[in-house]
């Protein structure tokens, strides 16, 4: 069956969201597989945001995501790809639907980066290249 990787970003661990966020995947049905706090490097996170080189928002991003601890757990289900990003709701925590993850816990803080408390793959060949950055081991 289907996985993908989600983030509890640093926003969102650091407001102590991290439970609250698992409960909702949890309880939407799908299955936690793997779990896990880390200290991403900034080799990781070179890694894990290659698609966005060279954007404006680039690097305050990899600062932001240095800036604490990160949760990354797998998630397993059919479809959980799509789901999770439903779950999440759209990247901008502003205007995300309420009843998402951004749009009920999220807002703009007016700092350079959108602060959107997770992350969630968007397609089998990202959730597999994603799985392998987080959980080499
Ligand atoms: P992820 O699940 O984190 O990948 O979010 P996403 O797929 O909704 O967004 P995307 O992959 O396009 O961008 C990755 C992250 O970069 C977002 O989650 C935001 O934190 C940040 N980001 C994306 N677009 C912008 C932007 O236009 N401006 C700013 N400041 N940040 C952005
Ligand atoms: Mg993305």
């Amino acid at each position: 069956t289907e996985r993908t990787l989600v983030l509890i970003k640093p926003d969102g661990v650091a407001r102590n969201l991290t439970g609250a966020v698992l409960a909702r995947v949890e309880a939407k049905g799908y299955t936690l597989v793997e779990l896990k706090k880390v200290n991403a490097t900034r080799e990781l996170l070179e890694q894990h945001y290659e698609e966005h080189v060279g954007k404006p928002f680039y690097e305050p991003l990899v600062e932001f995501m240095l800036s604490g601890p990160v949760v990354a757990a797998i998630f397993e289900g059919h479809r959980v790809i799509e789901g999770f990003r439903s779950l999440a709701g759209t990247t901008d925590p502003t205007t995300a639907a309420p009843g998402t993850i951004r749009g009920d816990f999220g807002r703009d803080w007016g700092l350079k980066v959108q602060q959107n408390l997770v992350h969630g793959s968007d397609s089998a060949d990202s959730a597999e290249r994603e799985i392998k950055i987080w959980f080499q081991d």
